[in-house]
């Protein structure tokens, strides 16, 4: 089954990132010379996603600025004969079909992708943590979760092996089989368990291919860790009614939610543009 809708939960605080995030929304920090935001978009859309659903929350107004028309600044350039900046411009707003949802009360993830049900109703569905910004060129990290969608149904999530150490920042999955390498059944689940209680070591990278059944199971979510209405409850519950699928995806991934992985982004990213490596190799030198 086609996967055409992504959701981007984009209501988050930026707490991680104070004291830039607040008055910036954390989505529109730049990574070289596009928002955050822009990445996780073009990823979805290059992975067969038509609809870009964003649940927002106050604050994040720039979002919907960012992704529409400003006929101020098209003017502008065109006056000044700058016409390719301004294809560029035009460019931006014409990427996508986006459709905004005010995320009222800040009550979790699960929450969030609960405000995409009257969009999503009953067709399967991707989901995309902006903060984590994934690089495969060749194949974007979604694509790979919806190829796994169309072979065996059901929904699938995005896996990485952590340290032992880091269980506690991540969703944990339990496996109960490996059916190939890197593709793993998934019976069980925990969000942000402490080591000890950890299931395995893999975990849970901001993305997703949803089954609707998760709306009607976030309708009776009870809030778990951190008071909040969690995603990974949801589809720990999930698990045990349809198949969950996990896959250990190829790819590099940075959380652009913290500065150290905002920064190594913008590091990365610079350094395919051979003006900005050279630039960046002479400051490390100096
Ligand atoms: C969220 C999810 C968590 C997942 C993580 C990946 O947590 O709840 O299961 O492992 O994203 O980035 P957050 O980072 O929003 O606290």
């Amino acid at each position: 089954m086609k996967i055409s809708k992504c959701v981007f939960p984009v209501a988050g605080l930026g707490t991680r990132f104070l004291p830039v995030t607040k008055e910036l929304a954390k989505e529109m920090l730049p990574l070289v010379n596009r928002p955050i935001i822009s990445y996780g978009v073009e990823e979805a859309l290059a992975s067969g996603c038509e609809e870009i659903i964003m649940i927002t929350g106050r604050a994040k107004r720039s979002l919907e600025d960012y992704f529409d028309r400003s006929f101020e600044l098209e003017e502008l350039l065109k006056s000044r004969g700058k016409l390719e900046l301004c294809e560029k411009i035009v460019k931006i707003s014409n990427m996508a079909e986006i459709l905004f949802i005010r995320q009222r009360e800040p009550l979790g993830l699960g929450h969030a992708v609960l405000c995409a049900e009257p969009v999503c109703k009953s067709e399967y569905f991707a989901v995309a943590l902006p903060d984590d910004v994934f690089i495969n060129r060749e194949s974007p990290v979604l694509s790979q979760l919806v190829k796994v969608h169309e072979k065996m149904g059901g929904t699938v999530i995005a896996l990485e092996e952590v340290a032992p150490e880091n269980v506690s920042r991540y969703g944990i999955v339990k496996s109960q089989f490996e059916i190939e390498p890197g593709l793993h059944k998934i019976i069980d689940m925990i969000e942000k368990p402490r080591p000890e209680e950890a299931p395995s070591n893999l975990a849970i990278m901001g993305r997703y291919v949803l089954s609707p059944t998760i709306f009607e199971i976030l309708k009776e979510q009870k809030a778990g860790t951190g008071g909040e209405i969690q995603l990974t409850d949801a589809i720990r519950t999930l698990c045990t009614r349809e198949p969950v699928w996990g896959v250990v995806y190829n790819g590099r991934r940075f959380d652009c939610g913290t500065q150290k992985g905002w920064l190594a982004a913008n590091v990365r990213l610079a350094m395919d543009d051979p003006e900005l490596k050279e630039m960046i190799l002479n400051i490390v030198r100096s």
